[in-house]
């Protein structure tokens, strides 16, 4: 079985081919940062015509490096949703108009469902059930990963994703869109305990999250330290603020985790979305898992953020397993839409 994977739910333009005996045979993808990085954000209207200019060529890039035709293709995954609906329209109706072409299924899959699996792409060691943190630019969720298809979630940030709280605040600290990777570097010549940022809601009983708050946090500190977006000066500061962030978020997380893994009683967490790149979180958290005879694992780093591979290999899973049904001739897009307990029809 052979699938062709695409993903235009935010500013990456992805097109890969995995297969259920060769593993993952292309992955092309286009990053869109460069033309949102003058706006400090995505723009939804440029994101979605950039998608339209990038797919023919990352298709056609995809074919070769996978040296396949149209008819080794059995089936088109697309991301159906969450994201901008502008963006996923257009992989979603290209996709549908693609597997018409070519005499193939559509599928819809959910971009969540995508971040959850490809762990498991790499890694033959991953075995349901497993516990998940989700922890993207738009979600930051907890999952009991009970099989393919069966997700409870067992706790959610009521504001803010992590993600996004990274992005927030390295814009604060005047750093370059997007700023979670940006502010991890800065942090990285922080000094420990310069500052310190408080652990939200890890004082109470539960497995949900809150970010805004550390966000706030961060904006009176750095204007008590005489900083300003437009005129950040003093480096070591902006490095302590960057270093107080990450520590709060990542131990944050962690805490939260290990209630989760008590709860499920499952040996195995997978991190995944853009945030589980962060190296900080991937050491920490690995020390805590060989300390306590837990084993986490993580999708490789390329693989963390968005990309087409997750959903050519979430949609392999689904008809390996029998769980895609065939699609009729819609185009199926959502912008919200939870994944727990979800069906991808
Ligand atoms: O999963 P993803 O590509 O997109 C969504 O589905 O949201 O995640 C993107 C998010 C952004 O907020 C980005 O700043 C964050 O992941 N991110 C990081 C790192 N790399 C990406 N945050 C902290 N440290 C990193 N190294
Ligand atoms: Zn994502």
């Amino acid at each position: 079985m052979r699938v062709l994977g695409i993903e235009t739910s935010c500013d990456e333009t992805g097109v890969a081919i995995a297969d259920s005996e060769h593993g993952l045979m292309a992955n092309a993808l286009f990053s869109q940062v460069a033309e949102h990085a003058e706006y400090g954000g995505v723009v939804p209207e440029l994101a979605s015509r950039d998608h339209v200019r990038k797919l023919v060529p990352l298709l056609k890039e995809a074919l070769a490096e996978a040296r396949s035709k149209p008819e080794d293709i059995d089936a088109i995954a697309y991301t159906a949703g969450p994201g901008l609906m502008g963006a996923l329209l257009v992989g979603a109706s290209f996709a549908r108009s693609l597997a018409y072409g070519w005499g193939c299924n559509a599928l819809p899959v959910h971009h969540l469902e995508g971040h959850l699996l490809v762990p498991l792409l790499d890694s033959s060691d991953i075995q349901f059930p497993f516990t998940a943190l989700l922890v993207s630019g738009g979600h930051t969720q907890l999952f009991a990963v009970n099989g393919l298809g069966d997700y409870t979630l067992l706790g959610e940030s009521l504001d803010d994703a992590a993600g996004e709280a990274f992005d927030k605040t390295a814009k604060l600290l005047g750093l370059a869109y997007p700023g979670g990777p940006v502010l991890a570097k800065l942090a990285d010549s922080g000094r420990p305990g310069a500052y310190k940022f408080p652990r939200p809601m890890t004082d109470r009983p539960g497995l949900d999250f809150s970010f805004s708050g550390l966000k706030t946090h961060a904006r009176t500190t750095i204007q008590q330290a005489g900083l300003t977006e437009q005129q950040p000066g003093n480096e070591q500061a902006r490095a302590d603020i960057a270093h107080a962030f990450q520590a709060a978020v990542v131990d944050t997380l962690q805490i939260k985790c290990k209630r989760a893994m008590q709860q499920t009683g499952h040996k195995q967490l997978v991190v995944a979305g853009g945030v589980g790149a962060n190296r900080q979180l991937r050491e920490q958290f690995q020390e805590w898992a060989n300390g306590v005879g837990l084993e986490v694992a993580y999708p490789r780093i390329d693989l963390c953020t968005d990309n087409g591979a997750m959903i050519a290999y979430a949609g392999l899973r689904r008809l390996d397993a029998g769980l895609a049904e065939p699609t009729d001739l819609g185009i199926q897009a959502r912008a919200r839409w939870p994944l727990a307990n979800s069906s991808s029809n």
